[in-house]
């Protein structure tokens, strides 16, 4: 802008000087002299001058602007390299115009490596590199502040590092829409992040484990006394074909239970994590069994009203989070020494989403504390219990991996014609993400 109106105002000061030039000169001439061989002579000289002077008119010019142009360049890349976080700008035609030096540090890149979007993106996304330019092509065409996301960027010495971009447009420079993208290092974070998924997911795996240890049990026990049994009255000849298959016939039930419970949760163990059509009620009905028997140990009843459709979402996220929230129903339970121990579950579908409540009627959580319940490490328990990521870890999983919502309240209700209170919570999710 700066630009182009000196270029205006050195024009126009050239224009009229040319202009005054052209219309006076000649009768400057004739002031002179009134020969017209010495006019034609200095008509000449004239010209040359005209010519001369215009020639180191716009050199000059010329020179100062680019100097302009250099000096604001200058300032740019200054206050570039002055910024702490990585930053980048780049134009339309896909050429990178400037990188700061933490930009260069932090990928290991030179400018000169990465001067265009092209060699960018194929560098650092590797194969994303086609999806990552799209994304950059979309923006030039919004002028506000974008949050592009986060994504995974290979440095040059192949090193993963994850960066949370913003962009935002930077006007038009050289006649080209250009944007500046500014760039957060969330590696550390999203370390965390992992760690403790991967953390509140041993949490889960384990109680599964402990369950299906205790499921295995009277399986186990049947084939070791159906075993044993034949033995034993072969041993003392007493061994009939009918008790053979019959023998049989219950070590083999036992064993297809024993790999039924272990079928169900194989999935779970899997460290990939695959969206699929699923029912919510299998879910149930697979979580209920396998936990089934141990809370019935601690005296727990299930009462669940579950409607018969299908989502598709993460069945094993969804696995986890209900764990983790009939635990810490288990552990209240045992914590407040309640008698009658019931846990009601409830899930209804409408056009767009599922809506599944669960609640206890352990007492409900204190108002106090209520707000807090999803915050990571915020626990109520004694260390060596709690470590208090299982419902942050929940409220992570239902928001950000399987788009849904998650709350809790407390409530009171009547059962049996007996008065209860205690925690519910209500889990929203789309039929399809
Ligand atoms: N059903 C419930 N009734 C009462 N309080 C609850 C209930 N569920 C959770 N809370 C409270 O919320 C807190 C946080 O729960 P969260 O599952 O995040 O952590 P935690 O159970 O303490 O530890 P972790 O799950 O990591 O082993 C609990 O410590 C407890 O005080
Ligand atoms: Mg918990």
């Amino acid at each position: 802008m700066k630009n182009s109106s000196s270029a205006f105002f050195i024009s126009l000061i050239y224009f009229l000087i040319s202009l005054i030039l052209l219309l006076f000169s000649d009768e400057l001439l004739f002031l002179i002299t009134k020969n017209p061989e010495t006019i034609a002579n200095l008509q000449d000289m004239k010209a040359w001058i005209f010519i001369i002077i215009s020639s180191i008119f716009i050199y000059f010019m010329i020179k100062l602007l680019t100097k302009k142009h250099e000096k604001s360049k200058d300032e740019l890349e200054k206050i570039f390299n002055s910024l702490a976080s990585p930053t980048m700008l780049f134009n339309e035609d896909g050429k990178i115009l400037m990188i700061n030096k933490i930009f260069e540090e932090l990928t290991g890149y030179k400018y000169k490596e990465i001067d265009t979007i092209e060699k960018w993106t194929r560098k650092a996304y590797g194969e994303k590199a086609l999806e990552v330019k799209e994304i950059i092509n979309s923006l030039y065409s919004v002028d506000d502040i974008v949050d592009a996301g986060v994504f995974q960027i290979m440095t040059k010495n192949d090193k993963k590092i994850c960066w949370h971009f913003n962009t935002a447009p930077f006007g038009i420079k050289n006649g080209k829409r250009t944007i500046i993208a500014t760039a957060l290092d969330v590696t550390e974070l999203k370390e965390k992040e992992k760690m403790m998924i991967q953390q509140s997911k041993m949490a889960a795996m384990g109680e599964i484990l402990e369950n299906i240890a205790h499921q295995w049990r009277q399986p186990l026990s049947t084939i070791s006394t159906a075993s044993t049994g034949i033995k034993l009255q072969n041993e003392h000849g007493i061994l009939t074909n009918e008790i053979i298959t019959e023998s049989m016939d219950m070590i083999n039930k036992s064993a297809q239970h024993l790999s039924k419970t272990i079928d169900d949760f194989r999935g779970f163990f899997k460290p990939d994590q695959k969206k699929e059509f699923f029912k919510v009620k299998h879910t149930f009905e697979k979580i209920i069994m396998i936990i089934g028997n141990k809370f019935d140990g601690e005296k727990i009843n299930f009462i669940s009203e579950i409607e018969d459709f299908q989502i598709l979402n993460y069945n094993n996220a969804l696995i986890q989070v209900l764990i983790n929230i009939f635990t810490n129903s288990k552990d209240v339970f045992n914590e407040k020494k309640i008698k009658d121990r019931f846990i009601f579950v409830d899930v209804s579908s409408d056009e767009y989403s599922a809506t599944i409540q669960i609640k206890d009627n352990a007492g409900g959580i204190s108002s106090k504390i209520i707000d807090k319940v999803f915050e990571p490490y915020f626990t109520t328990k004694h260390q060596a219990q709690g470590t208090g990521i299982g419902l942050y870890m929940s409220e992570e999983l239902i928001t950000k991996h399987m788009k849904g919502k998650i709350k809790v309240e407390n409530s009171k209700f009547l059962y049996d014609g007996k008065k209860y209170s205690g925690a519910l919570f209500t889990i929203t999710l789309p039929l399809k993400i």
